[in-house]
């Protein structure tokens, strides 16, 4: 399998499209349904050039290149990672097998299901951000949107490409519906709610491409792990363009409270909204949003779905393979903690098959923890008496055995007048939102940057801050 990409090609691919003149195309007539897609929710301002980056070969070293390119013209293509052709399931009853080069008959419908939940989340997002393009707070943010966005772009392209070369005719139907259905929309919405809110300001992108992005990593790690070769190699090159979109997040939030934080020792007070900043309050109510609506992505603590892709082998365990067990997980308990009805918590011991999303999502957790870490160093450096956390796994949940409860962030389980009552102090309410966005006004000089946020402390790909690494008409 070459390593290199073939941009000749009116779809540029690592795959050898053109020995497939079917599938070849099939694409190619998919192609012009996705620009015009692009084209109605993609991002809303318009460029003649933003420095971008483009995967040139799949290797491990030096993938990428960057140049100026009109989004309208960015090369979407499918690239798989390099074949391992020793390549072994590591998991379930299959174990041990060599990995499928097709799609096994008995499981064709439960892998179609999963490519298509995980390929409808990435226009989706596209969809979530379209409008902020016109806010930026400086042209090196401007250029990081649109990275994310292409490359969201590019992953419908991996979902699509699996569709249309493996599932026949109710796959291409299915990468039909992956660009009918879209964010918000009342009457054909994204699969997953997260993918249905609004992203309606840069305090928002930043936690969206830390907390959600963040659960694709996760997502993509378990498809990474698929008996099923083409979808384990489509994933694994996500995830490097995946890295880009947390860095993000983790510098975009980074930068919020470095700026808070900077306001407050300036002006001696936590009270820094007349000021231009984003106060750590709020702040701290955008991280109990995009965390808990995350959280609803992994799905119910227990599930039987997810004990049966595991042992068909089509959907692994974060990291299966450094994973020192069985990898049947058939004798294996593990703990489930549950709210009751008379306001308590009871645990319950269940088979650990049963309890795979739990898994994942305390991964996840355990990674979330690791921001809230830095972004306390940041104010702790600033010699100030706040502390960031995340709230506890049962708050504002919609998805799994939480969601008929109302749980406070410190997870103690309350009645609904309490709820109401204390929910304006956990989460955004409209006045907040308001006050973010009357912050978001657009900075599209060189070099400059908003006023709640501060510079970043690297460019991209070696280039300064003030590089013009967007060209406005
Ligand atoms: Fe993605
Ligand atoms: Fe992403």
């Amino acid at each position: 399998m070459p390593d290199k990409i073939d941009y000749d090609a009116k779809i540029p691919n690592n795959v050898d499209l053109s020995s497939d003149r079917r599938l070849q195309r099939a694409l190619e007539g998919w192609q012009p349904k996705f620009m015009h897609w692009w084209g109605e929710m993609g991002p809303t301002l318009e460029t003649h050039g933003v420095y971008l980056r483009t995967a040139v070969s799949v290797g491990r070293e030096g993938w990428a290149h960057f140049d100026h390119v009109v989004p309208d013209q960015y090369r979407w293509g499918v690239f798989l990672a390099e074949r391992d052709p020793d390549r072994r399931i590591a998991f379930g009853e299959h174990q041990g097998e060599p990995a499928w080069q097709q799609v096994p008959a008995e499981y064709r419908a439960d892998l179609q299901r999963l490519i298509v939940i995980q390929g409808d989340t990435e226009p989706a997002s596209v969809e979530q951000q379209k409008l902020l393009g016109l806010t930026a707070p400086s042209l090196y943010d401007l250029r990081n949107l649109f990275q994310v966005n292409v490359e969201e772009g590019r992953h419908l392209w991996a979902m699509v490409y699996l569709l249309h070369a493996y599932f026949g005719k109710e796959g291409r139907t299915e990468a039909e519906a992956l660009l009918y259905r879209n964010s918000g929309s009342p009457d054909a919405p994204r699969i997953l709610g997260a993918f249905n809110e609004e992203t309606a300001d840069w305090l928002a992108f930043y936690m969206f491409t830390y907390f959600t992005d963040r659960d694709g990593k996760y997502q993509l790690g378990t498809l990474k792990e698929s008996g099923f070769d083409p979808l384990s190699r489509t994933c694994e090159f996500m995830l490097k363009e995946e890295a880009h979109h947390m860095f993000v997040g983790t510098t975009g939030v980074d930068r919020v409270v470095q700026r808070s934080a900077e306001l407050i020792r300036e002006f001696d007070t936590l009270d820094i909204g007349p000021r231009g900043g984003i106060p750590l309050q709020i702040i701290q109510k955008y991280i109990n949003f995009h965390y808990t609506v995350s959280l609803d992505l992994f799905g119910s603590e227990t599930s039987t779905n997810g004990a049966n892709y595991y042992t068909a082998g089509l959907k692994g365990r974060w990291q299966e393979t450094r994973r020192k067990d069985d990898h049947q997980l058939t004798n294996d308990v593990g703990i489930l903690e549950r709210p009751r009805a008379d306001g308590t918590w009871e645990t319950e011991e269940m088979q650990a098959i049963l309890l795979l999303n739990l898994d994942l999502r305390a991964e996840y957790m355990a990674d979330c923890q690791t921001g809230i870490k830095r972004w306390n160093r940041i104010l702790e450096k600033h010699e100030i008496d706040f502390q960031f956390k995340l709230p506890h796994p049962g708050f504002n949940r919609d998805v799994g055995i939480n969601a008929s409860q109302h749980i406070t962030p410190e997870g103690t389980i309350v009645d609904e007048a309490t709820w109401q009552q204390g929910k304006h102090n956990w989460l955004p309410t409209t006045e907040d939102l308001t006050f973010v966005r009357s912050l978001m006004q657009p900075v599209y000089e060189r070099g400059k940057i908003a006023s709640w946020v501060a510079p970043p402390t690297n460019g991209i790909n070696g280039k300064p801050f003030d590089y013009d690494y967007v060209h406005l008409p």
